[in-house]
């Protein structure tokens, strides 16, 4: 397999898809001592969709996949791998990518899981732009998705995290192309990867794990001490996300040939409007240039850049051609940036 220099890789399609259900902040004030006015303030975020206990991540990702394929002008067949980015899986092992692509009826395809938390959907892109700029693959399908509500602590005691994050799926495809103009050809310009494992502590979903003193992956003593819910310090995560992201998004752009205001829209992850409007008014950009979902879906992890991005071209924000620019931040901690024509 030689490598083609003139072959790129560009978002052919892009879907998305969250549960009917809404969960409001006052929805919320009924399970948890918080409030909409906490949580609007500290946050951003007015409501969340939930899913109904017989819904997962993969039947989810399905309807956002189907979407995608739909919108690139593709059939189910013409894909060739599957990643799908999620912290919350339908099962431990296997991988999502898997029992999505039984749903799908794409048996023999390759499929891969990753597991980027918020940094999930960039992680994934770049991947799919080397897969494709490598030759060996010509459409992949790349699912964000997340069932949150079944794994958060939805008792009093859990509201510092509960009431952040919500459920949704969103997908694109990514597919081989040869840019003509680079002005105007939709394409992936730049993707840039981040880790820092020395925090993964700060951010995380304890057991069940191999990483206990204990026998087994799950005992009831994790249970009782509620190692099966995510633990976060809140503080710690603002903190770095808006260093983080500012850092990784120049860096995409600049390192492109681009100033930032050449830049015609962002896409962020959706942890906080905080966060987002932090990192706004740091880099001086424009609050009209930045597409925010996260009033409406909470904190979706690896779906909250596919979700925007379909939800931005529904806006009629988001149009071919338009220059992109995109940056995540999350647990791990992880953080990554993009810049892509679409
Ligand atoms: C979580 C976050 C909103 C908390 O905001 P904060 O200003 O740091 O708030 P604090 O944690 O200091 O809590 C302030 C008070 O509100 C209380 N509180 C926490 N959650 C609450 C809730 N849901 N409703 C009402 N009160 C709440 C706390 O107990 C604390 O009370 P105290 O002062 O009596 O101790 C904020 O830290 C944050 O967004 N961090 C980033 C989290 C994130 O993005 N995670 C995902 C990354 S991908």
């Amino acid at each position: 397999m030689g490598v083609n220099p003139s072959l790129s890789a560009r978002i052919s399609g892009v879907g998305a898809f969250v549960p009917p259900k809404v969960m409001t902040n006052h929805d919320l004030e009924k399970l948890m001592d918080t409030s909409d006015e906490w949580i609007v303030q500290r946050t951003g975020i007015k409501e969340r969709r939930w899913v109904e206990q017989n819904v997962s991540t993969t039947d989810l990702g399905f309807e956002a996949a189907k979407a995608a394929i739909a919108d690139a002008g593709l059939k189910k067949e013409d894909i060739d791998m599957i990643i799908f980015a999620t912290l919350s899986p339908d099962h431990d092992f296997p991988g999502n990518a898997c029992f999505l692509q039984d749903k799908l009826g794409l048996a023999g395809i390759a499929a891969l899981d990753i597991r980027q938390q918020c940094s999930g959907f960039i992680y994934g892109l770049s991947i799919a732009d080397k897969f494709i700029c490598s030759g060996s693959h010509k459409n992949i399908l790349l699912v964000g998705g997340e069932v949150h509500s079944k794994g958060l602590d939805r008792s009093p005691k859990g509201r510092a995290v509960s009431v952040l994050f919500g459920d949704g799926a969103g997908a694109v495809v990514v597919s081989a192309t040869e840019v003509k103009d680079p002005k105007k050809d939709g394409h992936i310009i730049a993707t840039n990867l981040h880790a820092d494992g020395a925090y993964a502590k700060e951010l995380w979903l304890p057991a069940p794990g191999t990483g206990f003193d204990d026998p087994d992956r799950m005992s009831m003593k994790m249970f009782e001490e509620d190692m099966h819910y995510p633990q976060m310090n809140g503080k710690t995560v603002f903190v770095h996300a808006v260093k983080r992201m500012c850092e990784t998004l120049v860096h995409s752009v600049t390192s492109s040939g681009f100033s930032m205001q050449d830049v015609d829209l962002f896409l962020f992850h959706q942890a906080n409007m905080r966060i987002n409007d932090k990192v706004g008014e740091v880099l001086e950009i424009p609050a009209e240039k930045v597409f925010n979902t996260i009033q409406k879906y909470g904190n979706t992890t690896a779906a909250t850049i596919p979700l925007g991005m379909s939800d931005a071209v529904k806006a009629g924000k988001l149009k071919r051609g338009m220059l992109v620019a995109s940056a995540a931040f999350g647990s791990g901690f992880t953080w990554a940036s993009g810049v892509w024509r679409y």
